[in-house]
């Protein structure tokens, strides 16, 4: 949206503490009745005045539609130069309607489905007044012990940099759209790595590393026009990332030329006090605009001290000009000036909100998510069968996962509606088990009565949803409670069973795997949860989904990923014990299920790898071909996985990188041919220099259906 307003005038006018007071972001209570006539709880928590609550530029998560138009309007009354708010919230998979949570949407390796998440999520946001929302996550991450691993997509570089730009084009759009909203890519950088998946824990790389496989996917962000960055809460080469300049002015701005907003997590400014680096709030406040923060998000250490160290001159006024010239400038991209209120409508909004068109939407991503594990002819389903449903998560609405924020359970369709939607309700019996969590086993022979009647049983199992997400690290991350307990004695009963698991992260479920025939990860689904999950057991949707991240064989292995190192032992054989290489004396080194994993209910031959050449020029292309076949008899979709190994570097290299993938849809016996064409910008790397370079010497291609199933060709760049 242009406009005529002249922002850099706007700035001129202002006195420092408005200038300042635009670099505050205080949460939608702070102006609700309750905090304008008394200053208790976060009010004087924070130490601010009334004034300085109508003199901050913005506000996060507001509850609807009437409420941010209430404090527009209420906040433009009060401002002398009129300059709207602007609202952010975190809509991360979905404002009223839900999808799958973002881990769920990685996994089916299809864009078009974050970006579908983008603009559905994007569209109720905005009629509810919502200007920015705080998403994609595109940490990668490696510990699913982690609880945000939920909310990433995943352990691949390459695949959360797709990720990255299709949530960003999917909010964003081309801002031409008052439906568009601002995307905000976080938490730079590196919060996926934090020591033991431990929540808000420290990090510490190589910066060589953090370049190689933690920055891609922010920077796949800002290359696809992001307008604002947020910061992380955890150290970066020992300094926390909102005071770091070296992330936020040297990479970001300089390097990748990042003109937009950034932002302070939660009360990250403030952090930098425990953290160990600051003392006080001058201290913090001049550390994270030095660094290049622009808004401090729930602590006020700007508005504290900001004025203060420009008077001492210790901070520079031009620094907060340039802040704030940004934020106004975002306000201006976003048509503010001319219409506070945007796109703002609640009747809109209501009409809206979980419409046939949006549950159509989130049904057939979810649909897409789903990752079939395992299948030892038990799948797909007959409608004809009696079925019982058992376990915790068998009728539980709960299953929108831990960021939906106005995702309601009552408009959420449970795995037990589902099946009945498809079958009829007569053919469905459903029995708990057993809860969650707790050690009561009352519940296990009433599950065996409806299991031994059914002719297939469903288990239903998994986590809360408050078991992943923010401040959800898990040390162990088997099934909780008795679950693995219930699924043993319903499986002992011989009946065709498939187990459907709901959770936010990979979870360890090596016995599970051995006893069940068949086993279908189903995340956290969203709204339309059920009725997706009966497409996929029924057949009418053939799972299409592969892991965007290990499962584990043992926690105990973690970080376990595809995309390591060789290590100067490797482990060379799976059979043939020996010592002194680099293993475990008790567990595989190899996950359970690896990176790329899923299976369909068809199968897939591939024959004829072949490269166009043994050797490529730098100015040159190699192209790869494959020809994949469906095998099976039904259509399926396969996803044509190519990888890439560099032989021999002047620094380590990993075992295998994605660098494509292809998805194609075939009916029974037709064939086709796939194609990669291999440029010398995917053999590149980060050097000892850091340098990005391309190294003559060999390589190999790789193509196969997952990270463990490869074929193999050498080539060369001279
Ligand atoms: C989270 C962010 C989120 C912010 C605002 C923080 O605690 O780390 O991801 O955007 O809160 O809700």
């Amino acid at each position: 949206m242009s406009s005529d307003i002249d922002t850099k005038t706007i700035l001129k006018d202002l006195t420092l503490e408005e200038k300042i007071g635009q670099l505050q972001q205080l949460a939608s209570p702070f102006y609700s009745a309750k905090a304008r006539g008394e200053i208790t709880g976060p009010l004087s928590e924070l130490g601010i005045t009334q004034e300085a609550i109508w003199q901050s530029g913005s506000v996060l998560g507001v509850n609807s539609a009437e409420e941010a138009s209430e404090i527009q309007r209420k906040y433009i009354e009060k401002s002398r130069h009129k300059i709207p708010l602007l609202f952010m919230a975190d809509i991360i998979h979905g404002y009223r309607t839900i999808f799958p949570i973002p881990l769920a949407i990685g996994s089916s390796w299809n864009p078009e489905n974050a970006k579908c998440c983008g603009e559905v999520s994007g569209k109720e946001a905005a009629l509810s007044g919502i200007h920015v929302t705080f998403a994609p996550m595109v940490d990668l991450v490696r510990d699913p012990r982690w609880g945000r691993v939920m909310e990433s997509t995943g352990e691949d570089p390459y695949l959360n940099s797709i990720f990255a730009e299709a949530f960003v084009e999917g909010f964003q759009g081309d801002m031409t759209d008052p439906y568009n909203i601002i995307a905000c890519v976080k938490h730079f950088a590196a919060y996926g790595a934090g020591e033991a998946g431990r929540e808000y824990n420290t990090v510490d790389m190589s910066d060589r590393h953090l370049r190689e496989y933690y920055l891609p996917a922010y920077k796949a962000a800002i290359e696809a026009g992001v307008k604002m960055v947020m910061t992380s809460f955890n150290t970066v080469h020992g300094v926390p990332a909102s005071g770091s300049s070296y992330l936020m002015r040297d990479i970001l701005r300089e390097e990748w030329g990042f003109d937009g907003v950034v932002i302070s997590d939660w009360g990250a400014i403030g952090e930098m006090i425990p953290h160990g680096v600051a003392a006080n709030s001058e201290e913090v406040a001049q550390k994270a605009i030095e660094a290049g923060v622009d808004i401090e998000m729930m602590t006020s250490h700007y508005v504290l001290s900001l004025k203060q160290l420009v008077e001492e001159g210790k901070v520079s006024e031009s620094l907060i000009d340039e802040a704030v010239l940004r934020v106004l400038n975002l306000k201006k991209e976003l048509g503010l000036f001319e219409n506070p209120y945007r796109a703002i409508d609640q009747s809109k909004a209501e009409r809206a909100y979980v419409c046939n068109e949006h549950r159509k939407a989130v049904r057939e991503v979810a649909s897409e998510s789903m990752v079939l594990l395992k299948n030892e002819q038990v799948l797909p389903l007959n409608k004809e069968q009696k079925i019982a449903i058992i376990g915790p998560l068998g009728d539980r609405n709960d299953i929108l996962g831990p960021w939906s924020w106005k995702g309601r359970k009552e408009e959420t369709v449970t795995l037990k509606e589902g099946i009945a939607h498809k079958v009829g309700e007569t053919r469905v019996t459903f029995a708990k088990g057993c809860g969650i969590i707790g050690d009561d086993q009352l519940g296990f022979e009433e599950a065996k009565q409806v299991a031994l009647a059914a002719d297939v049983v469903i288990l239903a199992l998994g986590e809360a949803s408050n078991m992943s997400g923010e401040g959800g690290s898990r040390a162990f991350i088997t099934l909780p409670g008795i679950q693995e307990d219930l699924a043993k004695e319903i499986l002992a009963l011989g009946k065709p069973t498939v187990v459907v698991l709901f959770n936010g992260r990979p979870l360890e479920i090596t016995r599970l795997s051995q006893i069940a025939p068949a086993i279908l990860e189903a995340w956290f689904p969203g709204t339309e949860g059920g009725n997706a999950i009966a497409d996929v057991l029924y057949g009418d949707v053939n799972p299409v989904g592969r892991l965007p991240i290990s499962f584990p064989y043992t926690v105990g292995q973690i970080p376990v990923y595809y995309n390591c190192y060789n290590t100067g032992r490797p482990k060379l054989s799976e059979t043939e014990y020996m010592r002194y290489v680099s293993h475990f004396l008790d567990s595989p080194n190899k996950p359970l299920y690896p990176f790329g994993y899923g299976l369909g209910y068809t199968t897939f031959e591939y024959t004829d790898f072949q490269l166009s050449a043994t050797s490529m020029k730098r100015i040159e292309t190699l192209v790869a071909t494959v020809k994949v076949k469906n095998t099976g008899s039904v259509a399926g979709t396969e996803t044509v996985q190519f990888y890439i190994r560099d032989l021999v570097g002047s620094t380590v290299r990993p075992l295998k990188e994605l660098k494509g993938y292809k998805q194609v849809t075939l009916i029974p016996e037709e064939e086709v041919e796939v194609t990669l064409e291999i440029t010398e910008e995917m053999l590149k790397f980060h050097n000892m220099k850091c340098e990005f370079v391309a190294e003559a010497g060999r390589f190999e291609a790789m193509v196969g259906t997952n990270s463990e199933s490869l074929e193999v060709i050498e080539f060369e760049l001279v």
